[in-house]
């Protein structure tokens, strides 16, 4: 039990940006902190935090709290933990009555699990602190790689006695149970007779989850025999779970969140030798391959990961589609490839810690760059293996969620592998669209940024007045886009005799301003031409010499659903090709625009009405605002029926 007097001092000491920002990387926007939710799966923050009134809320999945909730939450923790939590991160002294450790393992098995790992950690940081063969054989071993002892401190290095149940042994006398010894994997038991350590005579690595507690270990041998595993690994537990686990996270989260990267190494050795070089953003994968989990928990710290890799080749080609996952998760991948032998650990031991970040400095490569250049010197003169390298190339950047960083790596890799690039964007846009076509049928859901409890959405469905906060960029946009491919297309609707869509989409939207700097310069530079007797193609503004032009333009003709940004797909129409209906892809495209001005004309009576006071002034404000909820309601009656026919 812990006396109520500490929990009102635990509580009142707790800052909530500082517990939260413990998990979650926070930025101010206005009078609070906003960021990625750590509780479901987000791309855009929808997690906020305010400070003033100690809680967290996430307008996406609903969870919300005090900085207790957050941690009982966040950790899985009850009550009584998470207050222990917070009173060890902000050293308040719990007046608890000590209890044996066979009181300390009642019921709660996890908690029991926790506790066993902690004390074996102990025991081997002891082991080689403090006895002769420890220090002989442990501590002498790190200390001749070039370990300091304040990086064997930190992360709580040790030694595991070459005796067969050393540990075993020592553990029952002290009260720990055999179960729990058995479930971490510390004993084990064969033939259900014979009980022995897993580590023995093994240096350990303690792997803390990334709140610091310890929850598995990793055990070097120092026998170089062949027939001897180099390491041997905590087995799963209910308190470990390799796939998501990042070897050194704990440590380096805070500095991950500084420097806005995060280094991501193989092993062990690379993440001590780095941390000890004073680079302290490091975690390793621990030789297995990046599951989606970490590459999740990495981005909630940061959006950018540095890989960094010893050179052996065939490795790098068999791990390069899986980098393609980072892609996926919108996180910036870069790519240092060490030669000659090196892994980050020998290197920065052998030349120390300035020419270590220099030389990362010097290499960092972007990752599609490097798989380009990887995949074309493989590639040779081949013409068929190049094209398959092209289509590899391609699918890469057609991973990356945003079109914009898309489409500049396009046209870098146009030029590294000398394809115009035209043919890169149509290779681009058939991967798109199969991608497209496979998240729009309902048969096979994409489980991503899907909220369950969100209401099914159908046509005529007010837009959600929250999203009217943001900006109209997406269906600027959309008009860009649609102008820039089928502005030149001649039609004849209602009646008219044949028109170009081009004078057709701007007289309709002769009054309405783009707030987009690009989408803005984009069509007054299309109405210039348009006016001067020319009929604008996309090619005038790919090859434009504003480069935010270009940039802009090769990412909306590269994108052929930017509409599913927001009302095709958050209404589930499936478009197997807008050219079939181009009439009413036009006439949306138009009439959502003018909708979402309309709506920010509305919002501002609203907000003039509230702040008028003169009853006068107020009844003209509301007929005003009427008569402009009149207009709004024919724009969502005319797109109603529109896009159903
Ligand atoms: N690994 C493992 N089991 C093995 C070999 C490797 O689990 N038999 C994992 C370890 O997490 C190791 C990582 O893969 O840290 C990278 O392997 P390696 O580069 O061989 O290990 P280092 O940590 O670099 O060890 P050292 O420098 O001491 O050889
Ligand atoms: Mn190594």
């Amino acid at each position: 039990m812990i006396p109520q007097e500490t929990v009102d001092k635990i509580i009142e000491a707790a800052q909530i940006d500082e517990v939260v920002g413990d998990f979650v990387s926070l930025k101010r926007r206005g009078t609070s902190l906003i960021g990625l939710c750590p509780f479901h799966n987000e791309k855009s923050p929808s997690f906020n935090v305010s400070v003033n009134k100690g809680i967290f809320k996430c307008f996406g999945c609903g969870k919300g709290g005090d900085s207790v909730r957050f941690i009982m939450e966040h950790e899985k923790a009850a009550y009584p933990d998470a207050l222990r939590y917070l009173a060890n991160k902000y050293q308040i002294e719990i007046a608890e009555i000590e209890s044996s450790p066979e009181a300390q393992i009642v019921n709660d098995r996890r908690e029991s699990l926790f506790i066993v790992s902690a004390w074996a950690a102990k025991f081997f940081q002891q082991q080689m602190l403090q006895t002769e063969e420890g220090k002989a054989i442990g501590l002498s071993y790190f200390l001749e790689r070039g370990f300091r002892e304040d990086v064997i401190k930190k992360f709580e290095l040790g030694y595991s006695p070459d005796v067969w149940d050393a540990l075993t042994q020592k553990a029952l006398s002290e009260g720990y149970k055999m179960e729990f010894l058995e479930e971490t994997g510390l004993s084990i038991r064969k033939d259900n007779e014979k009980v022995y350590d897993r580590f023995r005579g093994r240096v350990m690595f303690p792997i803390h989850s990334f709140t610091g507690r310890v929850i598995g270990f990793g055990g070097r041998t120092l026998k170089t025999e062949k027939s001897v595993p180099k390491y041997v690994n905590s087995p799963e537990s209910e308190i470990y779970h390799k796939s998501n686990i990042l070897y050194g996270l704990f440590f380096a989260k805070k500095a991950i969140r500084e420097e806005d990267n995060c280094y991501l190494v193989e092993g062990y050795a690379d993440v001590l030798s780095v941390n000890q070089a004073g680079v302290e953003n490091v975690v390793a994968s621990s030789g297995t391959s990046l599951t989606v989990e970490q590459i999740r928990l990495i981005g909630r710290f940061t959006k950018n990961i540095t890989i960094l890799y010893d050179g052996d080749p065939a490795g790098i080609k068999a791990s390069l589609r899986g980098l393609d996952m980072i892609l996926e998760e919108g996180l910036n991948v870069k790519v240092v490839l060490f030669a000659d032998g090196h892994d980050p650990d020998s290197y920065v031991q052998k030349f120390g810690s300035a020419a270590f970040k220099t030389f990362i400095e010097k290499n960092k490569q972007d990752f599609i760059l490097f798989k380009t250049s990887i995949l074309l010197r493989d590639a040779g003169n081949d013409p068929i293996k190049k094209a398959g390298m092209i289509r590899e190339v391609v699918e890469s950047i057609a991973k990356i969620p945003d079109s914009i960083k898309a489409s500049v790596f396009i046209r870098e890799c146009s030029s590294l592998l000398q394809i115009e690039e035209r043919s890169l964007i149509s290779e681009l846009n058939k991967m798109r669209m199969v991608k497209a076509k496979k998240e729009s049928y309902p048969s096979q859901p994409s489980a991503r940024d899907q909220h369950p409890d969100e209401p099914p959405a159908d046509l005529h469905m007010e837009p959600e007045t929250s999203s009217l906060a943001e900006t109209d960029e997406n269906q600027e946009k959309e008009i860009i886009r649609l102008l820039l491919n089928y502005g030149h297309e001649l039609v004849h609707w209602d009646g008219i005799t044949d028109t170009y869509i081009a004078p057709y989409v701007i007289s309709n939207l002769a009054d309405v301003v783009f707030e987009n700097t690009e989408c803005r310069l984009i069509i007054d530079e299309y109405k210039e031409k348009l006016e001067a007797g020319e009929l604008p193609s996309d090619q005038d503004f790919i090859k434009h010499s504003n480069r935010q032009i270009a940039d802009m333009t090769i990412s909306l003709v590269s994108s052929p659903y930017i509409l599913s940004e927001n009302w095709y797909a958050k209404r589930k129409i499936f478009v197997k090709d807008e050219t079939e209906n181009l009439r009413a892809t036009i006439l949306g495209g138009i009439f959502h625009l003018k909708k979402r001005k309309v709506e920010h004309i509305l919002k501002n009576i609203r907000d003039e009405i509230q702040q008028e006071t003169d009853e006068d002034n107020q009844a003209i404000l509301m007929r005003r605002y009427l008569q402009v909820k009149e207009v709004e309601k024919g724009i969502s009656q005319f797109l109603g029926s529109v896009i159903i026919k």
